[in-house]
């Protein structure tokens, strides 16, 4: 897929999720839905889904909605890509997932992955956004771009 497509698929995909979220306020419903486009919408997107902080454990991640293989059903923060994401409140993006120290292998089929974290309207982290590939280097700075402004469209 070229650059420009895989924008212009980024812009398609945006504009579907705001049109199914209008009206809903529900985080689940609202994360499951961005979960399930954004998944078929990339041959690339191998797992896709969101990990919640566990508000009863608010230094460990739970599992949310997602598509694809079974995931970890806990992360703690820190801990692998998503742990570290969470911990810093920054997009993780690995090219090579072996190379990344903790990770945590859900699927042993994972070789690269992007983890962006979901701030709510008040800057609060709630949960953070994680696409793996079964491909090496499968995700760039429009999957970034992409990826960060869907969640602050839906979520912030
Ligand atoms: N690869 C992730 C773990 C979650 S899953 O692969 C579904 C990580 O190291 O954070």
């Amino acid at each position: 897929m070229s650059q420009q497509t895989k924008q212009d698929r980024y812009a398609e995909a945006a504009k579907e999720i705001a049109a199914v979220l209008e009206g809903e306020s529900n985080l689940i419903a609202r994360m499951a839905t961005v979960s399930n486009i954004l998944h078929h919408a990339f041959d690339h997107y191998f797992w896709t889904g969101f990990y919640l902080v566990d508000p009863e454990k608010p230094d460990e991640l739970v599992i949310g909605p997602y598509q694809g293989t079974m995931g970890c059903l806990r992360i703690p923060f820190g801990k692998g890509v998503c742990g570290a994401a969470a911990a810093t409140r920054e997009t993780q993006l690995v090219e090579d997932v072996h190379a990344f120290p903790d990770h945590i292998a859900c699927d042993a089929r994972s070789e690269s992955e992007i983890v962006v974290p979901v701030f709510d309207g008040g800057g609060a982290l709630i949960a953070v956004f994680d696409v793996d590939s079964d491909e090496k280097a499968m995700f760039d700075e429009i999957d970034r771009a992409g990826i960060e402004g869907i969640l602050k469209a839906s979520f912030a």
